[in-house]
């Protein structure tokens, strides 16, 4: 599964998982998920450069409220984090640009010497830019990169490092279904130890205009991000969709707890993928299903994560209950 091993200098290395498999799920994934009812497409495929450029910006929007919470709580409790977890080893579900987990790097770095840190994406250049980056602000700091999709790379993040903090931010288990969540959950547990711990981020439910304003910014990034993934289309299967032709909507289904995203189609229109000869019609107004992002309660995250065997120890939410991070080991605090 994994392809060549890139050494760079010293204390960063990338690992690859196969571009090719990575391009023949893509044609799988896209043709079963056009073909659905409704049409769907992962949200994984967002992230070319210029997606996750774009989700970057959306992030610094006054409406996206979630990474400007999120790395609140994580200013004010990283110090606290990582002095009852002392992780030799941090491995990042989904890093992008890493800025908020630099927060821990950081305080781990105040607190003793010498850390690793195990980052996973799907965006090769994300990675190298946030690694050029860390290697040169933290002299004991060591990486080893995997490019690729998380749910390919469970096992190769068993790690023999003595104590491993590990952890999945910025609300991305939010875009799978309660099934998938649960099963992604119980994949970490599987891959860690026991001693080891899990730090989640998610986002919370609250007042329905202001979820629905943060995936509707007004300067259009959520649009051009959603939007973008038709040109991710575009160049890996040489296809001809024409952006002008679809709108960007997204809302909040109380029903499921979750924003949905679509593309509608302004027009009745045809649309052909050559390399996996796919022609799709689409009605006027019909609409691709893009990302759910589901939102959670205290409750309810606690729930997903004991179902999946963990023992969440600390919830940390800000003072107006907006986004929360989730701290859990193996065992209970002592039987540890
Ligand atoms: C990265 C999946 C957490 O669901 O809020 C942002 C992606 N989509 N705006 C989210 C996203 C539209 C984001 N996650």
């Amino acid at each position: 599964m994994q392809e060549a091993v890139e050494l760079d200098t010293g204390r960063f290395q990338l690992n690859r998982l196969s571009s090719a498999q990575h391009r023949d799920s893509l044609a799988e994934d896209v043709r079963h998920g056009l073909m659905s009812e409704p049409r769907v497409l992962l949200p994984k495929y967002f992230y070319d450069e210029r997606g996750s450029k774009l989700f970057d910006q959306i992030c610094q929007t006054e409406e996206y409220y979630l990474t400007r919470t999120e790395s609140i709580l994580l200013k004010k409790h990283a110090d606290e984090i990582i002095a009852i977890t002392r992780p030799t080893a941090i491995v990042e579900y989904g890093s992008g640009t890493s800025e908020k987990t630099e927060l821990l790097i950081q305080a781990a770095h105040q607190q003793y010497a010498g850390l690793h840190y195990l980052p996973l994406d799907v965006c090769e250049e994300i990675l190298v830019e946030a690694g050029d980056r860390l290697i040169e602000r933290y002299p004991e700091l060591s990486i080893d990169a995997w490019h690729g999709d998380f749910l390919d790379g469970m096992d190769h993040f068993k790690n023999g490092h003595k104590r491993s903090l590990y952890v999945f931010l910025g609300s991305s288990l939010g875009n799978f279904s309660e099934n998938e969540a649960i099963g992604f959950l119980r994949g970490v547990r599987n891959t860690i130890k026991d001693s080891d711990w899990f730090l989640l981020g998610v986002d919370m439910v609250k007042d329905h205009a202001i979820l629905n304003a943060a995936y509707n910014d007004n300067r259009g990034h959520t649009a051009a991000f959603n939007l973008n993934v038709l040109n991710v289309l575009n160049q890996a299967l040489d296809g001809n969709f024409n952006k002008g032709k679809f709108k960007h909507q997204a809302f909040f289904d109380t029903e499921h707890s979750r924003i949905e995203m679509r593309l509608l189609s302004c027009c009745q229109q045809t649309v052909t993928l050559h390399d996996i000869d796919l022609k799709i019609e689409f009605e006027e107004g019909e609409h691709i299903v893009t990302e759910y992002s589901r939102k959670y309660t205290a409750d309810s995250i606690r729930q997903l994560l004991s179902k999946a065997g963990f023992k969440p120890q600390n919830i940390y939410t800000g003072n107006n209950n907006e986004f929360m991070l989730i701290l859990s080991s193996c065992s209970e605090a002592d039987e540890r």
